[in-house]
């Protein structure tokens, strides 16, 4: 069984995003599953607060789900054309203390898929990750490529994925990524 975990990199109610991790889930392929996860109570990274309270829970819980995951998706919004904060704030803390770096990223298997209400899809979210991908040292997979654009069509009301189109290509991201695991 592979198992995954989507950390969608949105707080909003009804984000396409995590929208998208659900639909990811939906489409796992027979012998693999994934849990989607969520950066909620993670909370601004402090120094000062590291260094008198150590690594809040929410940030623990996710570090070890993650290291328990063979593999992750990182699936995320694009805020003025890069990375959101909220979840960038969120891997910072995931990277702490440095030491732990290995056990939660090293060689971990990694896929970058996203949203967007507009054109570009998360496209230029998507490539600024890939220094932040470099530098944790995760498996990042270049197989496949998900840019989710117009996700206000793209999405039901009720935040299913409900153009067939983007179905089979989630479908097929989802199965590629297990694949490029499993070898
Ligand atoms: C955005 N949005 C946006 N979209 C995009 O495609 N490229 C961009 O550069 C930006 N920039 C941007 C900046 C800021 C500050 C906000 C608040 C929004 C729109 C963004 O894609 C939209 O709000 C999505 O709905 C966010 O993802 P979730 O919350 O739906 O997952």
């Amino acid at each position: 069984m592979t198992q995954l975990v989507a950390i969608p990199g949105s707080l909003r109610r009804g984000s396409w995003n995590a929208a998208l991790a659900r639909a990811a889930a939906e489409a796992a392929p027979a012998g693999s599953s994934v849990e989607v996860l969520s950066i909620r109570g993670v909370p601004l990274y402090d120094a000062d607060e590291e260094a008198e309270r150590g690594i809040p829970d929410a940030v623990a819980r996710l570090k070890d789900h993650i290291a328990a995951a063979d593999g992750v998706l990182l699936v995320t919004p694009e805020y003025n054309n890069s990375v959101p904060g909220v979840l960038k704030n969120a891997v910072d803390w995931l990277s702490r203390p440095p030491a732990d770096v290995a056990r939660v990223f090293a060689d971990r298997p990694f896929a970058l898929l996203g949203a967007s209400p507009g054109r570009g899809g998360t496209i230029l979210a998507q490539a600024a990750w890939l220094p932040v991908m470099r530098t944790l040292g995760v498996r990042l997979w270049t197989g496949g490529r998900l840019h989710v654009s117009a996700a206000g069509q793209a999405f039901d009301a009720q935040g299913h994925l409900a153009d067939a189109g983007v179905r089979r290509q989630l479908q097929a991201f989802v199965e590629g990524f297990v694949r490029f695991i499993g070898r």
